[in-house]
Order: structure tokens, then C-alpha cells, then sequence
């Protein structure tokens, strides 16, 4: 396991890309997305979500999953999974229910054990559960957490490794890449986990940071070491640095200390496994949907030439 150092780049299937308006650019745009000298591992960024996998109770579609799935597999990137149980892109019907217990105890088993049985044997990695946390530390009021407590967490990680013992099980979740309140609520759970002596492999932490208050070198190994000293291995998973628009010099210089300072970090820990960038070509990046008046987070601007954090990114390995 020490030295399997990825980097890879999540990607969206070209039906979901559309909204950015750009067919004229997905050649290019593909052809560095399977150009394994840039890009060792891939993600979906969309396709595995419960609202596109289980959108009506009992009726499963993997069709945009296996598209990028069949981009990793065609090219000899590694696959990481992504996600089984999380509060947001949640299919209706889950949230619109009243549900017992016992009921969305088996909706829970359900649907992770037929999204896992249909990727067996193509993920290195699951994220199992994503952001069950509140900045606090607390756990986020979710309809698995408002029905079942942190029995949820339990059972999503005990199901995951019954379907397949031998895929790394991740927690996943944002703002756990410095020290604090929430990145202690990650080493709770994965403590609850291996004292219930339920497997967990791995903490994903996704790494969505602004250019200018980005985690420190220090923060980051600190964070990262502490996690690796309960037996897990860690991964950026969802890395991107956004900008206040419009760039100038200054804004793409912190960017690009950003992005070298968690390749480094992630170069230093042994337990670090790999580094995924949430896409890696500014147009498709869910930013400047998310975050009003910030882009231009990812390594290739729309022309494609290469944002100087892509050099950062190479000086750092
Ligand atoms: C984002 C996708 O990139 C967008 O296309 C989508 O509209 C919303 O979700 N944390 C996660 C990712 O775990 O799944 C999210 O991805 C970004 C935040």
C-alpha cells in the first residue's frame, strides 16, 4: 500500500457536461482525460449518486456511472466510487418518505448492495458515507440521521464490506484538511467504526478551498497524520481552488501554493494514497454553479492552456 500514489481527475459523462455549452471543446477535453502521463485515476462526479443510480425505489440505472467506469477501465486508470449514502442528490422519494427504522434500514442495505454488486470489482475505492458531519463536529440532521442516529453510518459500512471485503470503504467530507472540531468528529467515527469492529479503510478528504485562506502545508500533514495514526489510509479526493473572479497574477500565485501544498503534504504521508481533482478543466467545474462570483479552480483554463498551479503540481512531485 505505501507508495500508491495517484493523481487523477474526476469527470462528469458528456450528458451531464452539456450544461457548460462546449461540445466543440470535449476532443480535446477527452483526450487529456485518458492521457495517462496527466491523469492515473478517475471519479464520477455525478453518475454514482443515489439520484442517478436508485431514482425510484427498487429501479436501479447505471448508466452515466458506467460510462466513466468504462473510461477508467479503457485506459488503466484506477476508479474511485462515489457515493453510496449522502443527504444531498438524494432521490426524492427517499427524503419524501416517513419511513420507519426498520424500512430505511432496508433501503439502506438495498441500494448499497446493488450499486456495489453492479461495480464489483472496478472501484479501488468507495466512498461509503459523504458528509454526515456539521462543521461543529456534530452530525448533520440528515433523514438518516434524523430515523436512525449514527446506526446509519454502522450499517452503510457493515453492508459495503459483506458485498466486497476487499474495496477500500472511505468517510468522505469537506473542511477536514486542518485540525478542528470537524476533523475531530472524523476520528470519532472511524474510532465508533473500528470499535463495533466494522471495517473502514480510508478518509477522503475533498479539498474544496478558496486561493486565499487555503490550509497550510503544516495544517494539512498535521490533519492527515492524525487520521493515518488510527490505521486508515487518507486521499484527496475532490480537490479544486477557487478564485474570486475575474484571475489576476496574485489570485492564480496563492492558487498555485495551494495546490503544492497539498501535493506536498500528500507526497510526505505515507498514508496518503492519491490526489483526485474535482475535474480538471475550468468549464466543467460545479463552482461557478455553487459559489456566485468564484471559478476558475481547476488546473486548465477554457482555452486550455495550463494554470500555473499545474506547474506547482509537478515542482511538488
Ligand atoms: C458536485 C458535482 O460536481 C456537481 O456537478 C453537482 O451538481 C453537485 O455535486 N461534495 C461532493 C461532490 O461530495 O459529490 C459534489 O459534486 C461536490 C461537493
Amino acid at each position: 500500500k505505501a507508495g500508491l500514489k495517484y493523481f487523477g481527475a474526476a469527470t462528469d459523462s458528456p450528458g451531464q457536461r452539456e450544461r457548460a455549452g462546449l461540445e466543440a471543446a470535449y476532443p480535446r477535453y477527452d483526450a487529456i482525460l485518458r492521457d495517462t502521463n496527466e491523469f492515473g485515476q478517475t471519479t464520477p462526479t455525478n453518475g454514482q449518486k443515489w439520484l442517478f443510480t436508485e431514482p425510484e425505489q427498487g429501479v436501479f440505472n447505471f448508466t452515466e456511472g458506467d460510462i466513466v467506469a468504462s473510461i477508467a477501465e479503457e485506459n488503466g486508470q484506477l476508479l474511485r466510487c462515489h457515493a453510496l449514502v449522502w443527504h444531498s442528490q438524494l432521490a426524492p422519494w427517499v427524503e419524501e418518505t416517513t419511513w420507519t427504522p426498520e424500512a430505511l434500514r432496508g433501503v439502506i442495505v438495498e441500494h448499497v448492495t446493488r450499486v456495489m454488486e453492479h461495480y464489483k470489482g472496478q472501484c479501488y475505492a468507495w466512498d461509503v458515507v459523504n458528509e454526515a458531519l456539521e462543521e461543529d463536529g456534530t452530525y448533520r440532521e440528515s433523514i438518516f440521521y434524523q430515523v436512525l442516529g449514527d446506526e446509519y453510518i454502522k450499517l452503510a459500512f457493515k453492508t459495503a464490506a459483506e458485498v466486497e471485503p476487499d474495496v477500500k470503504l472511505y468517510y468522505n467530507d469537506y473542511n477536514l484538511e486542518s485540525p478542528g472540531p470537524k476533523a475531530d468528529g472524523v476520528l470519532r467515527i472511524v474510532r465508533m467504526l473500528q470499535d463495533e469492529g466494522i471495517k473502514v479503510d480510508g478518509v477522503g478528504m475533498q479539498a474544496h478551498f478558496r486561493a486565499h485562506d487555503a490550509p497550510t502545508l503544516d495544517e494539512q500533514l498535521a490533519v492527515m497524520k492524525s487520521y493515518a495514526a488510527l490505521g486508515v489510509e487518507v486521499a484527496v479526493t475532490e480537490l479544486d481552488v477557487r478564485i474570486q473572479l475575474p484571475v489576476n497574477e496574485t489570485s492564480l500565485a496563492w492558487q498555485a501554493e495551494a495546490y503544492k501544498n497539498t501535493a506536498i503534504a500528500c507526497m510526505r504521508v505515507r498514508e496518503c494514497v492519491g490526489i483526485t481533482l474535482w475535474d480538471f478543466y475550468d468549464p466543467f467545474s460545479w463552482v461557478p454553479y455553487v459559489f456566485e462570483g468564484e471559478g476558475a479552480p481547476l488546473l486548465w483554463f477554457e482555452d486550455f492552456s495550463k494554470h500555473p498551479a499545474y506547474f506547482s503540481v509537478i515542482e511538488a512531485f
